[in-house]
């Protein structure tokens, strides 16, 4: 995968997104500085240690390094005047009224305006409320001191944690928002080398590409989750339906996969951000705001679940297996297990919990909540529970030993917040059963 011109990069952000375009950019043969102001982070980085999970990216990173096309700077100043195009990927954290903190986005673009030694094209890779692109233009514009010339864009991401690589090498897209042949042009050649469709929009409608996207796989989630509800009270299984639905070309088999919710650091803050820019826009999207509390029923409604079985859950022994927000990550920001075992914690239960891959992050997370103990084996975890609680669908929990986990357990309660184990099975192990609509 090599691209006719090397372009020189400044990725500002070594998060999941400026992190894996960095390595990527690279690998595609650009010359890349990847910049942070987290001192720890970029020498956690120049020692070749990831500041998180993401398979592949190590190795990614090493061999960048070593070609040397991939370098960790923690100066903005000299990232942004040695290069000729500024990616920003720097965080959009939600505020407390549910939009977009764009804070970090404007110091980039100051930062810009104060470093303008070259033309320069700034683009926008955070998802950021529309807009936004128009302020970095402004700000720019604004704060320049010569007349050097310059282009804004946006080029949102969709890469998914923990397939962000492959994500990054074959989307389904690319979106360039764009307001010059220029800047449509060295995005291009930037991207020359992935096999995928170019959609060249204006800078507002790119941005608001990344918002739509989001939401809608949002909305998919809390409308099958809505359904697993009624399902539950009829007696119908979510499962086939879910299946049956998604054979229908029109409705797609992805992300109709009930449970305890969406969580991790996207949908959660992008939900509220699209409902927070529409109603400044003068729209009230009443649709998401209904996304939002579907999604957050599904927690209650798993611990109610929960209790409805076990009844007073003081002194009771409960096993979690999984704890980041999905499988393939060790990301636990908005996971859903995180709300759950606070809960269950307030309720006097005591806790074992087991994840394959945050256990670090998670004791960092959970240091507050009491009665809860890390164990490096799901058996260990479960020996003594009275209940079971799958809240990440990680594979190796499939292939568990379930007639061992019978024996060591003292009440034989499986409560399946992913629905991924197979239901008969789990019943002729000798265990109780519940999972959400089925
Ligand atoms: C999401 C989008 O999928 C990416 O396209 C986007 O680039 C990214 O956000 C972002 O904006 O940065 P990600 O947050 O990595 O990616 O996670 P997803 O794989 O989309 O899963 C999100 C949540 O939905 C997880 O908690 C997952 O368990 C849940 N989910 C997913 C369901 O509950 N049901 C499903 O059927 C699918």
């Amino acid at each position: 995968m090599k691209t006719a011109r090397k372009y020189k990069i400044c990725v500002v952000g070594a998060g999941h997104v400026g992190l894996v375009a960095a390595a990527c950019f690279s690998k595609l043969g650009h010359k890349v500085v990847c910049v942070d102001n987290n001192r720890s982070k970029i020498q956690m980085l120049k020692g070749m240690s990831m500041p998180f999970h993401e398979p592949g990216l190590e190795s990614l990173v090493k061999s960048a390094v070593k070609r040397r096309n991939l370098e960790f700077l923690f100066s903005l100043t000299e990232g942004i005047r040695s290069s000729e195009v500024i990616f920003i990927a720097v965080g959009t954290p939600p505020k407390k009224d549910g939009s977009a903190d764009l804070s970090s986005v404007e110091n980039v673009a100051h930062a810009a305006a104060k470093n303008l030694n070259s033309y320069k094209l700034v683009v926008s890779k955070s998802t950021v409320p529309v807009q936004t692109g128009k302020r970095i233009q402004e700000i720019i514009k604004n704060n320049k001191k010569n007349g050097l010339k310059f282009d804004v864009a946006s080029n949102p991401e969709f890469l998914r944690e923990g397939r962000a690589i492959y994500d990054f090498f074959y989307p389904d897209r690319i979106v360039l928002g764009v307001e010059s042949k220029r800047a449509e042009n060295i995005l291009r050649g930037i991207y020359s080398s992935v096999k995928a469709p170019f959609v060249v929009t204006d800078i507002n409608t790119a941005e608001l590409i990344k918002h739509a996207s989001n939401s809608f796989l949002a909305t998919k989630i809390s409308f099958i989750n809505a359904v697993s509800r009624v399902c539950d009270l009829a007696g119908a299984d979510i499962e086939k339906v879910s299946k049956a639905m998604g054979m229908d070309r029109r409705i797609g088999s992805k992300f109709l996969q009930a449970g305890i919710g969406y969580g991790g650091f996207c949908f959660p803050k992008d939900i509220e951000a699209f409902a927070y820019i529409s109603e400044e826009l003068g729209y009230k999207f009443g649709l998401l705001r209904e996304v939002r509390n579907i999604n957050q029923g599904q927690v209650i409604y798993f611990l109610r679940k929960i209790k409805k079985k076990l009844g007073s859950l003081k002194n009771k022994k409960l096993a979690v297996l999984g704890l980041s927000f999905k499988p393939g990550t060790d990301d636990m920001r908005f996971a859903p297990a995180v709300k759950i075992v606070e809960a269950l914690s307030k309720e006097g239960a005591r806790l074992s919990l087991y994840d394959p891959k945050s256990m670090d992050k998670s004791k960092r997370v959970l240091k507050r909540i009491k009665k809860i103990k890390f164990f490096k084996s799901p058996y260990v975890a479960a020996s003594g529970a009275e209940c079971l609680c799958f809240l990440t669908e990680w594979d190796e929990f499939r292939r568990l030993d379930l007639k061992r986990l019978r024996k060591i357990m003292d009440y034989p309660l499986i409560a399946d917040g992913r629905n991924m184990l197979d239901k008969k099975k789990v019943l002729m192990a000798g265990f109780e059963y519940f999972g959400i609509g089925r």
